[in-house]
């Protein structure tokens, strides 16, 4: 297959992937910068950035202060573009998606609820607005509501399916039915749920396809059933670049595959995890208990949450497997080895080139 460049307006990404955004320090300036270098998207996850002991007192400061430094960290390192994501779930969502906008960030990534304010938080135009949807109908409620309040459209949609990392847009009852909301039948919905807005506005939408996208083979796929590139998250874990500590990628390289599990998380979403000592800690009810000063999440429920899951990552990040939540997409159990970003996407390149 010829490769299909990504244009997302007058953004042009040679080659049509997105680094999927990893929170909690997974996917920071490092590991962005270098996908973009090699003519891809890298993404900076938002949340969870800075030091959580200091954001106790003080979270809004800490977390702008620590994404603004990876901002510049990102841009020391490229020209190319890089884009933010925000939970929309967070309670300085607004604070991050306006932080962003003025370092400079021209594309910002909002799932984990349906971000339906996130056009009132950009005053910029020229801003490239990127929602992540589940389904062709959270894509029309999203497009539907930015057309009626704002006068305005996606410029891009991200289709996350059911074997991605990190939190689902899916009940557990959906996810025990994967050939019901696989991506290949979830594309389709996405794509007609855009058409009347590309009409509407004249222009393209792109949708851009991932969760459980591993091979070159893979993103030729969906390029052909209509997606207008590939979202991946887990693969980039397993690179040089990644700054989480070495157990936590070596966590991925022992994983089989039904070390893999479905959790409820604290923020009220399914997620997906590495079974380990920690969530064997939580089934045995011998984990610390949540003490929670600073609320970062809008939909944490405090009086049943069993523990703080920026915590629990935060200690992944930092290697400490007994205290550490490790989230994956399904086909972490497939990584077998530690490459760096310009291999991986080399790899992606001929794959893709040989479909
Ligand atoms: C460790 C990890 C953390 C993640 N954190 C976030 C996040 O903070 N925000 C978000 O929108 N998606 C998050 N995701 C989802 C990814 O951005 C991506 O869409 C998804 O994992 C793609 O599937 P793949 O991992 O199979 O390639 C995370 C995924 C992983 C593996």
């Amino acid at each position: 297959m010829k490769i299909p460049p990504l244009d997302i307006g007058d953004i042009h990404v040679p080659f049509p992937l997105i680094q999927g955004g990893m929170g909690v320090r997974v996917s920071l300036a490092r590991l962005a910068a270098a996908v973009t270098n090699e003519g891809g998207i890298g993404t900076i996850a938002s949340v969870g950035l800075g030091d959580i002991e200091k954001s106790k007192t003080d979270f809004d400061n800490v977390s702008r202060d620590a994404l603004v430094y990876e901002i510049r960290r990102a841009k020391s390192l490229t020209d190319g573009p890089i884009a933010v994501n925000i939970m929309g779930v967070l309670s300085n969502a607004r604070d991050l998606v306006q932080t962003s906008v003025r370092e400079g960030i021209k594309l910002i990534v909002s799932g984990a609820s349906l971000p339906l304010k996130l056009p009132e938080m950009v005053d910029d135009a020229t801003v490239k607005l990127l929602p992540i949807v589940s389904s062709g109908r959270a894509a029309d409620l999203i497009l539907r509501t930015w057309d009626k309040r704002y006068a305005r459209t996606a410029d891009a949609v991200i289709l996350e399916g059911p074997l991605a990392g990190g939190h689902l847009g899916f009940s557990f009852e959906q996810l025990r039915q994967p050939e019901k909301f696989s991506l290949e039948v979830l594309l389709p919905e996405v794509l007609a749920a855009v058409k009347p807005f590309e009409k509407k506005y004249g222009r393209k939408i792109p949708v851009i396809a991932g969760g459980g996208v591993f091979t070159g083979a893979d993103i030729a796929r969906l390029l052909q059933a209509g997606a207008a590139g590939a979202q991946m998250a887990t693969r980039f874990v397993c690179t040089e670049e990644c700054e989480v500590a070495p157990e936590f990628k070596q966590a991925y390289l022992d994983a089989k595959e039904d070390d893999i599990v479905l959790i409820q998380s604290p923020v009220g979403l399914p997620g997906r995890a590495i079974h380990n000592q920690f969530l064997r800690s939580i089934e045995n009810d011998t984990a610390d208990r949540l003490s929670c000063p600073y609320r970062c999440l809008t939909t944490c429920n405090i009086a049943e949450a069993r523990y703080c899951i920026a915590k629990a990552l935060s200690s992944a990040y930092q290697g400490d497997m007994e205290k550490g939540l490790v989230f994956c997409g399904q086909n972490a159990c497939r990584l077998n080895k530690i490459v760096t970003v310009k291999e991986l996407i080399a790899e992606l390149r001929t794959e893709l080139e040989a479909y």
